[in-house]
């Protein structure tokens, strides 16, 4: 098994409800953060790690996604008409020329392992990342995915982003149970999907970056649904445990959940803050506003 990470597999065939109406038409990874789809910050933070496949598990509804990766060519020659240059350059250079995109239909929504089987023949025997456009990760100085890249390399085995949530969070993610909690990368004892706080074995949560061996491909094809009727990659993340280390990995930089409103509000307001021309227009109002989101629940 080759240990460089080349692919990338993005399931982007949720529906979005929470979003509703906004998302009725449109993919919830299309909504802008300032003025960049969701998806295309997953993009490049894929790209800046090295990943030179991109396969989208994709549903009904999402040709958005492979139209905003895919050439503009009226487009183009309109700004070109224009000379509006700087413009026509944001959307040149959504993806390089080396990188390919591959799309795939998932055709029953069956959950997040279901999503990232559909990837299987594509992906073949090499390990591959795994990113959740909605959560949305300013990696600091340097991309998250890009750092777990590095942890990978070092390891040779599974690596996924976990961090702290306030313990009546446990519900909302995969909680991991590690072999020492204070460190930066660690071996993961358990893992469990949205347990009550009451049953969480800590407060560690998987944040949506992975970096998995192939193998899990293949539990992936014996996972049972769960309650709901879906199969859960954290099902076939806790098989995986049995029979090889899965280290949990604390990036550096912040994350955004972009899958609530005021997580996705908040992203809006931290990213427009780091562009110069709008800064000086939120600064005054931003502090209060981000107050205000981190109270709010949805
Ligand atoms: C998924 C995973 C969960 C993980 C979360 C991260 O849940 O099933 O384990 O913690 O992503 O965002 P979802 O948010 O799709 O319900």
């Amino acid at each position: 098994m080759s240990k460089k990470i080349t692919k990338a597999v993005f399931p982007v065939g949720g529906l979005g409800t929470r979003f509703l109406p906004a998302t009725k038409s449109i993919p919830k990874e299309m909504l802008p953060v300032v003025d960049k789809p969701l998806i295309q910050y997953a993009v490049e933070e894929a790209v800046a790690a090295g990943i030179d496949t991109l396969i989208f598990i994709t549903g009904r509804n999402k040709q958005a996604i492979a139209n905003h990766f895919d050439k503009a060519y009226e487009l183009e020659h309109e700004l070109e008409l224009k000379q509006k240059e700087e413009r026509l350059r944001t959307i040149r250079e959504i993806i390089p020329a080396h990188v390919d995109c591959i799309y795939i239909r998932q055709s029953e929504a069956l959950g997040l392992g279901h999503a990232v089987h559909c990837a299987k023949k594509v992906v073949g025997n090499e390990p591959f990342a795994v990113l959740l456009a909605d959560d949305l990760i300013d990696g600091n100085s340097q991309p998250c995915l890009a750092q777990m890249v590095e942890a990978f390399e070092e390891r040779g085995n599974s690596v996924i982003a976990v961090e702290e949530v306030d313990h009546d969070k446990t519900d909302q993610y995969g909680i991991v149970e590690v072999d020492d909690a204070a460190s930066k990368c660690t071996a993961i004892q358990a893992i469990v999907e949205k347990p009550k706080p009451a049953d969480a074995p800590s407060n560690l949560a998987v944040v949506g970056r992975y970096i998995l061996t192939p193998r899990i491909l293949q539990l992936l094809e014996t996972t049972g649904k769960d309650a709901g009727g879906e199969i859960q990659l954290t099902d076939a993340i806790s098989a995986l445990l049995s029979e090889q280390p899965v280290n949990a990995f604390k990036f550096n930089g912040v994350r955004h959940d972009c899958g609530s409103k005021a997580g996705f509000l908040r992203a809006n307001i931290e990213f427009a803050l780091q562009h110069a021309d709008l800064e000086e227009q939120l600064k005054e109002s931003s502090d209060k506003i981000c107050e205000a989101l981190d109270h709010q629940k949805d």
